[in-house]
């Protein structure tokens, strides 16, 4: 009788666990867009209700997150995106910026050869040769269907009609006002000559208020009637180059005229019965995805539970190790031999966790010495689009630090990106995100900068089954990784997949970076006992995941992240 008793407890506590509610983001019919602010998504989508299709609303969403959020939506940055199209086909766009022509390999150092700090961050010096425009078009040019004018038009409405300040947004202009001011004066050479300041960011925004975009509207509409000549030939490429040279940069015309992005073979890897399709060098991200995937897939994760310590430990044990790899064998592939084969073998990389051990952490100086520290907040965005025909497009857009390089044009409208400090200034020594690089990633004229940008597409049974990315550097990797879990090992939603919590490991710094809410203290504390070096600031991951989910029922799922104004919007 016990026995039946107890037989009946373990099931109806079965139930009530499995019968949880699942919370989940937006759920629709026919297609979705998921982007880092509302006003982007109604665009993107409101150009798939007309009839066109998912590169016609990348087109249109890249644009409007340049106007709605000037933090990282840009037309002076540049990024990566991934397709795949509703027959199947898959492929990378490279959208990247590229270093100037009269770029050197030791251009922010001094005469001792330590980096001069902020440098390559901020200021005229620190702009690569954006790429945005030319990607935007490269993709219009192959894959759309409706005319520009469609395209342009609501953006550049946008533009006029303004954006209402986010709660969110008040707070990060507030945090930026005075880096943004110093670095909008105008120098002739030693002395100050003028100083005229980005007029449109003197006022102080506050919640509520609208900000609107005249400048940036007459660029587009520019933009609109020629083309991406416009952009990189004519009346707004002089424009630029004569704005970031007065600010002591280094862009000439033929460096604009130069610019041209580039369709590239996407990483493709298999992860159960996953199809994993991320984005291959310039960026390091699919690579160190397929790196950390295959050293951990041989684990039982979800045997383990979600952000238990020993899926941690697993977790960071391959992190540690692919960020190390990444270090030293990635850069422009252009300028580059890069050894894909070699280390993504699951060979290399099951030798690579021998030393793996449940007790014990390896130490990142034993993997290779540095020590550094992770430093300033940044921001990039990304935006996620399955239209109503099949097609995703996966996309990754920046100006790499907050407001890029902080130069803004009040001519132009818009701020111009601080890419340059994606390269590795000097071997060893750590850019704004803690990463170390070597020779494959230094800086020479017209290669493009090692990203860690993860736009990425997964198939199951050969069918499209999540599209997902995220803006946050370094972590971008690790937070892309997390969310394919999430789902895949424990079966979350993808909006509770984008809710959950997360956790880095880089290498170098030797610690286990952890949001601060979300975590299990006895967890920490566990692993802090086991050797760990802990570390809790939400602010250093600054990724904001935008996920689409196909269900089982052929429904699809929109996961926004709520640690932004982000929103999922669908029909
Ligand atoms: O390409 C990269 O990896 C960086 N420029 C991305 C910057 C970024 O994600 C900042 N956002 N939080």
């Amino acid at each position: 009788m016990l026995y039946r008793y107890l037989i009946l407890l373990i099931i109806f506590s079965q139930f009530s666990c499995n019968n949880k509610k699942p919370i989940r983001g937006v759920v629709s019919e026919n297609a979705m867009v998921v982007t880092a602010r509302e006003e982007a998504s109604k665009i993107g989508i409101e150009i798939l209700k007309k009839g066109g299709n998912a590169f016609d609303a990348m087109v249109a969403t890249e644009l409007a997150l340049a106007v709605a959020y000037p933090y990282a939506g840009n037309i002076g940055g540049g990024g990566f995106m991934v397709y795949r199209k509703n027959n199947g086909d898959t492929g990378a766009l490279d959208y990247r910026e590229k270093a100037p022509m009269g770029a050197t390999k030791d251009m922010y150092l001094d005469k001792n050869g330590d980096v001069i700090k902020g440098l390559s961050t901020v200021g005229g010096l620190a702009v690569g040769v954006p790429g945005t425009v030319a990607g935007m078009f490269e993709v219009y040019e192959k894959f759309g269907s409706l005319p520009i004018e469609e395209i342009f038009e609501p953006v550049i409405k946008l533009a006029l009609k303004g954006v209402i300040v986010t709660k969110k947004q008040e707070a990060r202009l507030k945090q930026y006002y005075p880096q943004i001011n110093n670095q909008n004066t105008f120098w002739d050479g030693e002395r100050e000559k003028e100083f005229e300041k980005a007029k449109l960011w003197m006022k102080t925004w506050k919640e509520n208020d609208t900000i609107k975009y005249p400048a940036l509207a007459n660029t587009l509409k520019k933009i609109m009637q020629n083309g991406k000549k416009e952009f990189y030939e004519g009346e707004t490429a002089k424009k630029l180059v004569n704005f970031i040279q007065k600010n002591g940069g280094i862009i000439t015309m033929e460096d604009l005229e130069l610019y041209k992005p580039k369709w590239r073979d996407p990483i493709v890897f298999e992860y159960d019965d996953l199809k994993i399709i991320s984005m291959s060098p310039p960026s390091s991200g699919g690579i160190c995805l397929e790196q950390i995937m295959k050293m951990i897939n041989p684990f039982d994760l979800e045997s383990y539970g979600h952000n238990s310590v020993d899926y941690i430990k697993v977790l960071v044990e391959a992190e540690r190790r692919a960020y190390a790899d990444r270090s030293f064998y990635l850069g422009d592939p252009d300028f580059n031999e890069i050894p894909y084969k070699e280390i993504t073998s699951q060979k290399y990389l099951s030798d690579r966790m021998k030393g793996f051990s449940f007790s014990t952490p390896t130490l990142s100086k034993d993997l290779n010495p540095g020590s550094i520290n992770i430093s300033e907040s940044n921001e990039t965005t990304h935006y996620s689009i399955l239209d109503q025909f099949g097609n995703s497009v996966s996309a990754t857009t920046t100006l790499n630090g907050a407001y890029g390089s902080k130069l803004y044009s009040d001519e132009l409208g818009f701020f111009l990106n601080n890419e340059m400090d994606d390269f590795s200034s000097k071997p060893g020594v750590p850019n704004m995100f803690g990463l170390i690089g070597a020779k494959a990633n230094s800086i020479e004229p017209g290669k493009r900068m090692l990203s860690s940008m993860t736009p990425t597409i997964i198939e199951k049974n050969n069918e499209l089954y999540m599209v997902l990315g995220t803006p946050g550097g370094s972590t971008i990797i690790t937070s892309v990784l997390q969310n394919i879990l999430n789902v895949h090992e424990f079966g979350m939603t993808m909006q509770e997949a984008v809710n959950a919590a997360r956790f880095h490991h880089q290498w170098l710094p030797d610690v286990v970076l952890f949001e601060t809410t979300g975590f299990n203290k006895s967890v920490v504390d566990k692993l802090e006992k086991d050797g760990y070096k802990t570390y809790f600031d939400s602010s250093k991951i600054s990724s904001k995941v935008e996920g689409i989910l196909v269900l089982n029922d052929g429904k699809i799922e929109g996961g926004a992240d709520k640690r932004g104004d982000d929103k999922a919007i669908g029909f």
